[in-house]
C-alpha cells in the first residue's frame, strides 16, 4: 500500500444510492476511498486520496458520467492538497511506521519522534497478524479514529484481535473496557504482550475465544463496539451473533473483506437489523461500519 505522506484529497457529497457510482468513479484516480453517511441532510460523503493531484478534466468527466447513471447533476467537488497529519504513509513496507488518521503505528525500534497530536501504538512483527500495513487494519483504524467520541465507555470488542492492535487502539482513545479476543491462542499470547507494552493492560482483556459464543466475550448491556477484522465468510456466520451482542446505541465495524465480497457480507448483517453508515477501502480491501 503506498498512501502519500502529504497527497491531494477529493471530497463530494451524495446520494445514498449514487455512492457505489461515485466511489467507482473515484477509484481510479485514487489510493483510499472511503464514504460516510453522517451529513445533517442525510446525503453520504465521499472521500478520495490521491497521492498526485488528479487531472480535474478527466476527473469531472467521471464524475459527469457517474452522475447521468445516477440520474442526477454532478455534485460539486473537493480538490485540496491533504495535510500531513491527516494520512501521512512515507513507506509502507514492513516495520516502517503507518499513520492513519491520528494513529501512528510503530515498531519498537522506531528511533525518530512521535508526530505532534498523535496516538502511539508500538507494535513489532510477531506471530500474530496485525502490524498497520495491511489494508484491513488501516481501514479498521481509520475507522475507529472517526468514531472516537463515542467510544469512551465502551464496552467494545475487538474479535479476532490478532497482535491487539485493534483493542490498542480503542483502549489509547480512553476506553475503559475492551475484550480482545482471537479463536488462536498464540496471537492471544502475542496480544497480552502488546497490551502490556502499549501500558493498556488494565484496560483490555485478552481471551481465546471463537465467535462470541463463550461467556468470557459477554458484556451485560451489550457492547457500544465490535471491530472484527476476519474474512468475508466468518463475517457472515457471525452476523446473528455480532448483531445480537451489540447496544442499541452500537457500532460494528467489519473488515477483511474484499469490495467484491460487500454485497454478501453487507446482506448477512441487514438480516439482523443493521443498517450500513460508512465505508472505506484501502488496497481493494473494505472496511464497513455498520448501526442499529
Ligand atoms: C486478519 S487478522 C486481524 C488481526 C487484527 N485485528 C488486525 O486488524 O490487524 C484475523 C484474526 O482473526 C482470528 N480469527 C479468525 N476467525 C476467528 C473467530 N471465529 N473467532 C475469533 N478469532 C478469529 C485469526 O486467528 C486472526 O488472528
Amino acid at each position: 500500500m503506498t498512501l502519500p505522506a502529504a497527497g491531494w484529497k477529493i471530497q463530494l457529497q451524495a446520494p445514498a444510492a449514487a455512492v457505489d457510482l461515485f466511489a467507482s468513479a473515484l477509484e481510479p484516480f485514487s489510493l483510499a476511498v472511503a464514504s460516510f453517511g453522517d451529513t445533517p441532510d442525510g446525503l453520504w460523503t465521499v472521500e478520495a486520496y490521491a497521492a498526485d493531484r488528479p487531472d480535474q478534466a478527466l476527473l469531472a468527466a467521471s464524475l459527469l458520467v457517474a452522475a447521468a447513471a445516477a440520474g442526477i447533476d454532478a455534485p460539486p467537488l473537493g480538490c485540496e492538497p491533504l495535510p500531513q497529519k491527516d494520512w501521512l504513509a512515507e513507506n509502507l513496507e514492513s516495520f516502517q511506521p503507518v499513520r492513519v488518521g491520528r494513529y501512528f503505528v510503530h515498531p519498537s525500534h522506531h528511533a525518530g519522534p512521535l508526530p505532534a497530536g498523535s496516538i502511539a501504538v508500538e507494535i513489532d512483527a510477531a506471530t500474530a497478524f496485525g502490524t498497520g500495513g495491511h489494508g484491513s487494519t488501516c481501514g479498521c483504524l481509520s475507522a475507529i479514529d472517526r468514531l472516537a467520541p463515542a467510544l469512551r465507555n465502551g464496552p467494545a470488542l475487538d474479535l479476532g484481535c490478532g497482535s491487539g492492535i485493534l483493542a490498542i487502539a480503542i483502549a489509547k482513545l480512553g476506553c475503559r473496557r475492551v475484550i480482545a479476543a482471537d479463536i488462536d491462542p498464540e496471537a492471544v499470547r502475542v496480544c497480552r504482550e502488546n497490551l502490556r507494552i502499549n501500558a493498556v493492560a488494565g484496560r483490555v482483556q485478552a481471551v481465546r475465544a471463537a465467535g462470541l459464543g463463550t461467556r468470557n466475550i459477554r458484556a451485560e448491556e451489550g457492547f457500544r463496539l465490535i471491530v472484527a477484522n476476519i474474512l468475508a465468510r466468518p463475517l457472515m456466520v457471525l452476523a446473528r451473533d455480532i448483531a445480537g451482542n451489540l447496544r442499541e446505541d452500537g457500532c460494528v465495524i467489519l473488515s477483511g473483506l474484499l469490495a467484491a465480497q460487500e454485497p454478501m457480507v453487507l446482506g448477512a448483517y441487514r438480516r439482523c437489523g443493521l443498517v450500513l453508515d460508512g465505508r472505506i477501502t484501502i488496497d481493494g480491501w473494505r472496511t464497513l461500519i455498520l448501526r442499529r
